[in-house]
């Protein structure tokens, strides 16, 4: 719990991570040596953090998901030295959710988040759904950071964000679950809340259980759905989350696998066949399956879930409400940056950018009005992206030109790109010129090779 007066200290500091037998590796966290605590804000409450850089390169602490001002935000501009720390204090003022926190510095985000510097991050609050779904943390209410790890036979965790792993995103060829490879839980007998995390670089997960059983989505990247979604499916590209409950009252193992979702280079009309012959048309490793263990799920019988049935409504007196849109901006994910994508290919760090522009810390790319009402659309070329957008969360319009169902997605602060999204959005936090939120691909690679803008909100 981080409260006003829980002083919370992150350290980040470098580690030796046992991710399984004979899979050990050097590794960063958070006050640990992979990953971070799970940090529990309650909405109307201000938490006190102090985040403290151990490392020998610069860092910053991001709250993802949370409607905080650009100064507490934890961006790129916000960099803690090594050896420096920066106290914040955030006020917290949204519904509940599962949300998580990262290192954001600019080149180095893929760099830190591959190596652990991530935790989960839940808001709780009042509401009375909120507090009819399975809530007993790691017991019927469990977090699940999933990430992709590629381990090198003298146990180091390999990593590469040059050349074509920086236009493809790096991917690994093993799934960890909190930092262990193929995990197991036991879970009491009845309903249990899962929040999956996807905190991997780049790779997308299509999540199902192995014995196609159905399970209920409440909940996706900024809180409750309006009310549960039944799914035997779901996918999750870099930084969403989701929450799902699913039913063990009958007692049956399961385990919970991703099928292999390709990144293909074919989000955007031209260069599908060029781009996936250039880069091997790769879709990563799988297993002989082609599927990947992600959980595996025993029930112990001995003990029953708290929680028997699921609220019909969730979202309650959270539903957003928005103003008519008084303005649209376009942004383009450009893989297509002239010479920028060619050193890619010649295998250097390549240029991506954003309306055609590659990040620059020192340009402000839009200034957005506090409080009102805007439509964003977005369009990607050459491959699909996860767009994020710093300091609120956002409704999803339509994608590809089709429109999206509220119910079915709820509030985001990611949007999986493919063609085309347009998103309804709205900023009631200010951000200055020092200290300006972001809109990015949420590939790590991407963004560390300019594909990330920046914005001031007054
Ligand atoms: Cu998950 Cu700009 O962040
Ligand atoms: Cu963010
Ligand atoms: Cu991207």
């Amino acid at each position: 719990d981080v409260g006003e007066d829980a002083g919370n200290l992150l350290e980040a500091v470098t580690g030796r991570h046992r991710f399984a037998e004979n899979f050990e590796a050097e590794t960063l966290g958070w006050s640990r040596d992979h990953l971070g605590p799970t940090l529990r804000m309650r909405r109307g409450r201000t938490a006190r953090l102090t985040a403290r850089n151990r490392l020998d390169s610069p860092i910053t602490a991001h709250w993802h998901g949370l409607h905080v001002p650009g100064w507490q935000d934890g961006g790129p501009q916000s960099l803690i030295a090594p050896g420096q720390e920066l106290e914040q204090r955030l006020d917290i003022d949204q519904p509940a959710g599962t949300f998580w926190y990262h290192s954001h510095p600019h080149g180095r985000t893929g760099y830190q988040v591959y190596r652990g510097l991530a935790g989960m991050l839940l808001i709780e609050d009042d509401d009375k759904a909120s507090n009819n779904l399975p809530l007993n943390y790691g017991v019927d209410d469990i977090p699940l950071i999933i990430q992709d790890k590629s381990f090198s036979s003298r146990g180091t965790l390999e990593y590469d964000d040059d050349g074509m792993a920086a236009m493809q995103g790096f991917r690994g060829d093993r799934i960890a679950v909190n930092g262990a490879l193929a995990p197991k839980a036991r879970v009491p007998q009845g309903l249990v809340r899962f929040r999956l995390l996807n905190a991997s670089n780049s790779r997308v997960y299509a999540l199902r259980f192995n014995d196609n059983r159905s399970f209920h989505q409440i909940g996706s990247d900024a809180g409750l759905l309006p009310a549960p979604v039944e799914r035997r499916k779901l996918q999750l590209a870099p930084a969403e989350r989701a929450e799902i409950v699913v039913d063990f009252s009958e007692g049956a193992a399961a385990r919970l696998v991703s099928e292999d979702v390709p990144l293909e280079m074919m989000g955007g009309m031209m260069g599908g066949g060029m781009m996936s012959g250039m880069m091997g048309g790769s879709s990563g490793p799988a297993t002989r399956e082609g599927v990947f263990r992600v959980l595996d799920i025993e029930v112990d019988r001995s003990r029953t879930g708290a929680i028997t049935a699921l609220p019909q409504e969730l979202l309650g007196a959270h539903l957003p409400t928005f103003d008519e849109p008084v303005r649209r901006r376009r942004f383009q994910l450009n893989m297509m940056m002239g010479m920028g994508m060619m050193r890619g290919i010649f295998g250097g760090r390549p240029k991506l950018g954003i309306n055609g522009k590659t990040y620059d810390m020192d340009r402000i790319d839009q200034q957005v009005r506090l409080g009102e009402t805007e439509v964003w659309q977005i369009t990607a070329d050459m491959m699909s992206h996860p767009f994020h957008v710093h300091g609120t969360s956002f409704q999803v319009l339509s994608q590809n030109g089709r429109p999206v169902e509220f119910g079915e997605i709820g509030m985001k602060d990611v949007v999986w790109v493919e063609n085309s999204a347009e998103i309804l959005v709205r900023f009631d936090k200010p951000a200055i010129a020092d200290a300006p939120f972001m809109y990015h691909c949420h590939i790590l690679e991407h963004e560390d090779s300019g594909m990330m803008g920046q914005f001031t909100v007054g």
